[in-house]
């Protein structure tokens, strides 16, 4: 879900050339043609929209074309600063991020519970880690994301449901996300963040923090006590400045 553009496009390549059958979906459906064009005969498409209220049931229509799911992937997001705290962008984020995202992982443990388990993996973020006052909504929803996979590998753990869960966290990947306006600290590659991605499905990792460099950095954020995060400035003046 979510493979139209960046990591979502490029770990459905792989899984594609790894030899799955691969379903993508996303909104921009023009832009999965080159990934059906890898393997006509194994790779499925559709025009999902996550914030569409009857998505749940298209992803149950699209998983009963396919034939069945041993994977889902959620790459699905959008992600902006927003120090002007704009509403449009707020809420934007929340459906997409927050309810799509319940809406859509949801409807794949109810299908891995009625149809003998399966693997849930998510990508949620390093934004998670702790409030981010450029960008409100994004960092609150990296932080559900999380927080929902841990409910809910809890959840199946305690009904003895054979579902696993990877919760995939990435520092700053250099894809269309990402404005390209400003700097980026330790800014990955998307083919190598794949990569990273699919070995943490492969060893069924619950969560995978991307890469060691990121790994150091939110270890160090989560010591922070509350009064210095309170104090820390994660945007420049130019950036509050802009409009
Ligand atoms: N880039 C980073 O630095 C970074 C860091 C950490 C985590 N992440 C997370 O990684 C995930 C993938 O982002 P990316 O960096 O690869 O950005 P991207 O290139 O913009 O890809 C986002 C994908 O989500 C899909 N999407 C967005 N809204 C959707 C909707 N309403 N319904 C269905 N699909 C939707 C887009 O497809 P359509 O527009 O065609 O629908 C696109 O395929 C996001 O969850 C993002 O938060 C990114």
């Amino acid at each position: 879900m979510g493979a139209s553009s960046g990591i979502g496009h490029e770990v459905a390549r792989l899984l594609i050339g790894q030899g799955w059958t691969v379903g993508v979906a996303a909104r921009r459906v023009e832009k999965l043609e080159d990934l059906r064009d890898c393997a006509p005969e194994r790779v499925f498409t559709a025009r999902i929209d996550v914030t569409d209220a009857h998505a749940d049931e298209a992803l149950c229509r699209f998983i009963e074309r396919m034939g069945g799911l041993d994977l889902y992937f959620h790459a699905a997001g959008i992600g902006r600063k927003n120090p002007e705290l704009q509403a449009e962008t707020e809420l934007k984020t929340m459906q997409t991020n927050a309810l799509g995202f319940a809406r859509m992982v949801g409807e794949a443990y109810r299908y891995f519970v009625l149809n003998g388990g399966g693997h849930i993996a998510c990508i949620t973020s390093i934004a998670g880690t702790k409030g981010m006052g450029p960008a409100p909504a994004y960092s609150a929803t990296k932080a559900m994301q999380s927080t929902y996979l841990q409910a809910l590998e809890q959840l199946a753990g305690n009904k003895r449901l054979n579902i696993h869960f990877t919760d995939i966290r990435p520092g700053f990947v250099d894809t269309p996300l990402l404005d390209n306006t400003s700097h980026f600290p330790m800014l990955m590659r998307t083919d190598k963040v794949a990569l990273h991605i699919l070995k943490a499905i492969e060893k069924q990792r619950h969560v995978c923090i991307i890469d060691c460099r990121w790994r150091m950095v939110t270890a160090l954020w989560r010591r922070i006590p509350n009064w210095v995060w309170r104090r820390m400035r994660l945007i420049k003046n130019q950036d509050e400045h802009h409009h």
